[in-house]
Parts: structure tokens; C-alpha cells; sequence
């Protein structure tokens, strides 16, 4: 089955991604988690790519098709690092952050098929390559696998992996059919980002304090922190969706409002038409540009979309839901993985900058 499955190439250290081996973590206590991790996160590594050898070369190239095409394997490290307030990496914390990496790529394969996307982490998506009925059932294949993982894990990690698959087909549906009569549509919004995104990224946080066997009370703080930052990061997403072409992105400015997606920013200027003359104007002209192919006056209008007051609205918008990311994890004891949580509450939103 071709083609080849792409090689990830990772320039710095996974750790890194999320500031655990910057200047401000100089104890010793600090190092250490930062080395233990990115040993996990090679051992977790690892341990997907056994549960995705089927020993048949159909299977095993379509499931490993999206994992060595790169990844920054947020989730995981999300698990590692919280398994930090309890016995560290032990293994049903590697185990448990395996499946969560495993859920996460099954979702992207049914992800692209819906959104006929052309390209994720730089390569043709799967059914770019091999068709939908291929893409559905490597996601298939792959959520198979990821339940049974958890499944060694006992009825705990199985109704808590049921209930996150719940929500991220709900926020898909959702999203899909859009808000009904009497939703107010960024309401509806912000609970599509809740149920697709934060609510898998809270389990991975939340497997960690769990499989560690941490303090119990410190899995509702790391499950608030990952949900609230779940939707942040989707919010700068919205933002970057604006900017022009970037090496980070990859992608067109306004590629998602040009697929038809609704992001924050648009919801907000939408708000302001209905009293303001000039937002009407501009919210016309990128509804007629994405109506019309080929639109020229489109790049223009997405540029002012970017510079809008709707735009920096959503921005404040992803900060907020940033600090209050932050405050949830302040019942945490003080240490290496209060610090690292709340840096990387501020790399998500730093992005955007
Ligand atoms: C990406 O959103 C999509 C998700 C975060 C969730 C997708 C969930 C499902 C398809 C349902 C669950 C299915 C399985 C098999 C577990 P996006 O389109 O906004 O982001 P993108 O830019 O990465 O495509
Ligand atoms: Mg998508």
C-alpha cells in the first residue's frame, strides 16, 4: 500500500514544546521531570507503535500513516506530567497515555473525512491518499485498539474513555448541524470547543492523577485546567486561522471561514452587524467571497476580519479561558508540575502573538 508512511522530524525536545526545559525551571526537582518525561514520552512513542502493528501491511500502513507525520503529542505529555502528583511513570500511566494519543488520532482520520481536508501535519490526509472508506475504518481500527489498552485499565478507565468518546462525537454533531432556534450561536460554539477538543485533553490530564494514584482531589483541578485550556487553544486556532500563510500553519488565511467554519471571530462580527453599519458591510462581503470561488475581494475582507475589534475580542476571549485554566490547578501543591501546567497555559496563548 503506498505511499511510504512520511518520517516525523521533531527540531527540538517534546518537553521543550511546553517550557519544562526552559531557564525558569532551574531546580533540580524540575530537571528531573523534564527528563523523566521525555523518557516516557519515548516509551510512549514506542508503545503506540506496537498497538498499531496488525502485522498486515494494509493496516499497519494506513495506522501509522498520521502518527509519523508528525504531532506534538500534547495529551500525553499532559498524562506524564500530571502522573507527577502521584508515583510518577508507572505502567498503567504509560499504558493510559498511549490510549490517549491512540483516541486522539482515530478522531483526526474521521475529522478529515468530514471536513474533506486535503492535508494534516504537512502530508495528504488519509483519504486524500486511500479514499474515505479507508480513512473511517483506520480510525476505527484505531479507537479499537485504544479501548482495549484501556480496557486492561479496569471499569474506571473504560467509562471514563466512553464518556470522552461521547463528548467528541457530540461536539462533532453539534458543530454539524449548527445551533438550533434559541441557542445563542456563541454559546453553541464554545460548548462545540468544550465536547471536540478540551474534553479529551481534561481526560489525559485527569488518566495521569488517576493511574498515578495521586491525591484524589487532584483530579478535579487538572480536569478543569485541560478543558478550559482545550478551548483556548481552539480559540487562538480561530485567530491564527486569520493570519496570513504561516510556517506554523501551513494553511491559506481564513481556511476554515473559507470551508464554511463559523469561528469565534465571524460569531462576533455577525453580533456587531446587527447594530453596527460597517460590520454588516464587511460580514457581507466575506459571505459573498465564500459563496463565490475565485473571490478576490475574499483575502482582503479576511485581512480586516483580522484586524477587526471581533478578532481581538476572541483573543481576549482565548486568554480568559487561559487564566482560568490557571486557576483552577491553584489547589495543587506548589512544585515542578504547578509551574509547568501554568507555562503551558501561556505557550498555548502566546501563539497568537
Ligand atoms: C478537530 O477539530 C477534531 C476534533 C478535535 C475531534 C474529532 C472527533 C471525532 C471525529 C469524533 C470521535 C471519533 C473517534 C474515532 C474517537 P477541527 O476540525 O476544528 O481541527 P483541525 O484543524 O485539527 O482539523
Ligand atoms: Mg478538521
Amino acid at each position: 500500500m503506498s505511499p511510504a508512511v512520511p518520517v516525523a522530524r521533531r527540531s527540538k525536545a517534546l518537553s521543550s514544546q511546553i517550557g519544562l526545559t526552559e531557564r525558569i525551571f532551574t531546580n533540580a526537582e524540575d530537571r528531573a521531570t523534564a527528563a523523566a518525561i521525555e523518557r516516557g514520552l519515548e516509551q510512549v512513542e514506542a508503545g503506540i507503535l506496537r498497538e498499531v502493528s496488525f502485522a498486515d501491511s494494509v493496516a499497519d500502513v494506513a495506522t501509522r500513516y498520521l502518527l509519523s507525520a508528525g504531532g506534538k503529542r500534547v495529551r500525553p505529555m499532559l498524562t506524564l506530567l500530571t502522573a507527577q502528583l502521584g508515583e510518577g511513570i508507572i505502567p498503567d500511566v504509560l499504558t493510559a497515555a498511549e490510549a490517549v494519543e491512540i483516541t486522539h488520532l482515530a478522531s483526526l482520520y474521521h475529522d478529515d473525512v468530514m471536513d474533506e481536508a486535503e492535508q494534516r501535519r504537512g502530508v495528504p490526509t488519509a483519504q486524500a491518499v486511500w479514499g474515505n472508506s479507508v480513512a473511517i475504518l483506520t480510525g476505527d481500527l484505531l479507537f479499537a485498539r485504544a479501548s482495549n489498552l484501556i480496557a486492561g485499565l479496569g471499569d474506571r478507565a473504560i467509562r471514563l474513555q466512553a464518556g470522552t468518546f461521547e463528548r467528541l462525537v457530540l461536539g462533532q454533531l453539534h458543530e454539524t448541524v449548527g445551533p438550533q432556534p434559541g441557542d445563542d450561536p456563541v454559546e453553541h460554539y464554545l460548548q462545540v470547543l468544550s465536547d471536540k477538543t478540551g474534553s479529551l485533553i481534561s481526560a489525559a490530564a485527569q488518566l495521569g492523577v488517576v493511574f498515578s494514584n495521586a491525591p484524589r482531589e487532584y483530579e478535579e483541578p487538572v480536569m478543569l485546567f485541560g478543558e478550559r485550556i482545550g478551548v483556548a487553544f481552539q480559540l487562538v486556532d480561530d485567530v491564527l486561522d486569520l493570519s496570513p500563510r504561516s510556517e506554523e500553519t501551513g494553511k491559506l488565511a481564513g481556511t476554515d471561514l473559507r470551508a464554511g467554519v463559523p469561528t469565534l471571530p465571524l460569531l462576533h462580527l455577525r453580533r456587531q452587524a446587527e447594530q453596527d453599519g460597517a460590520a454588516a458591510a464587511l460580514l457581507a462581503r466575506i459571505e459573498a467571497g465564500i459563496a463565490t470561488p475565485g473571490s478576490s475581494d475574499l483575502a482582503a475582507a479576511i485581512e480586516e476580519l483580522r484586524r477587526h475589534e471581533a478578532t481581538a475580542i476572541t483573543l481576549a476571549e482565548s486568554h480568559r479561558w487561559a487564566e482560568s485554566a490557571v486557576a483552577a490547578i491553584q489547589p495543587l501543591p506548589e512544585g515542578t508540575v504547578k509551574k509547568a501546567l501554568t507555562r503551558f497555559a501561556d505557550v498555548m496563548v502566546e501563539r497568537s502573538s
